[in-house]
């Protein structure tokens, strides 16, 4: 199955693993749509993908904006809800407002995204959630993230039955190498992804577009559906 001509939805598109997934969609001739929270960094992005894209301000926590951004398009082919961040939770110590989000984005943002962009799904099209191999291997701090990658994953299992033929999936990233650790690591952000790199039997961490083209894989090959697809490096053997 080919992506070109195809319409690419992604939910947390203006960075990371969503632009480079974004990127490598419009590459094989895509028509791409991303969202992010921040206009800024969403109009950066859609200069970087040649100004192409359609981007659109969307928190995927927010029910009703997601639900008008699908009823807007008249028909999409494949979403991928990546939009999230890494919520950590020292032991469950925080007030617990500031742990919702971690389920309000992952969870309860791939349920809003599945619902609303399902109806427009074109046969042979699909829907990817992201998770992470945290959902098999705990992140020590991050209970609630993991249980939210845990939950996605079993969630996109129940839906490749209940939205078939679409099919959905999951993607099960290790270490990559991000902004997202801009603000958890600091300036000691290199240091520590180098660390954990060196442990992988690759020896090395993750780069975007390698997750990018694992969920491209999700998206175009039609006989896959209900998987937890990992991309780690060989990080859960070790
Ligand atoms: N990097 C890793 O090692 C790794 C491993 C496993 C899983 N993951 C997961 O992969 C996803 C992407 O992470 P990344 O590493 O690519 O990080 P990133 O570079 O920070 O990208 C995150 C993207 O999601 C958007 N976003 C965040 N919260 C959002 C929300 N509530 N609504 C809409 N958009 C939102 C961000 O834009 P705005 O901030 O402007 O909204 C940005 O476009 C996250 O869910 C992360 O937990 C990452």
């Amino acid at each position: 199955m080919s992506l070109n001509n195809t319409t690419v939805v992604v939910l947390g598109g203006s960075s990371g693993i969503g632009l480079a997934t974004a990127q490598a969609a419009q590459a094989e001739g895509a028509r791409v749509i991303i969202t992010g929270r921040d206009a800024g960094r969403l109009e950066t992005a859609r200069v970087a993908l040649g100004g192409h894209a359609d981007a659109k301000v969307l928190d995927a926590a927010d029910e009703t904006g997601t639900r008008e951004l699908f009823a807007g398009l008249p028909a999409l082919d494949h979403v991928f809800i990546t939009a999230g961040t890494l919520v950590l939770d020292a032991k469950l110590a925080p007030d617990t407002s500031t742990l919702a989000p971690a389920m309000d984005m992952r969870v309860w943002g791939a349920l809003y995204a599945a619902k609303y962009a399902a109806p427009k799904i074109r046969p042979g099209g699909s829907i990817t959630f992201m998770s992470g191999t945290a959902s098999r291997r705990p992140l020590p701090g991050a209970s609630v993230a993991t249980a939210s990658c845990g939950a996605v994953d079993a969630f996109a299992r129940g839906l490749a039955l209940d939205l078939a033929p679409i099919r959905v999936n999951t993607i099960q990233p290790g270490y990559v190498d991000t902004p997202l650790f801009d603000g958890i690591f600091g300036a000691q952000r290199d240091e520590i992804l180098a660390a954990a790199g060196a442990k992988l039997p690759v020896g090395r961490i993750g780069r975007p577009d390698e997750i990018a083209q694992a969920v491209l894989f999700l998206m175009k090959n039609g006989y896959v559906t209900g998987i937890n697809l990992v991309v780690d490096g060989g990080g859960l053997l070790v």
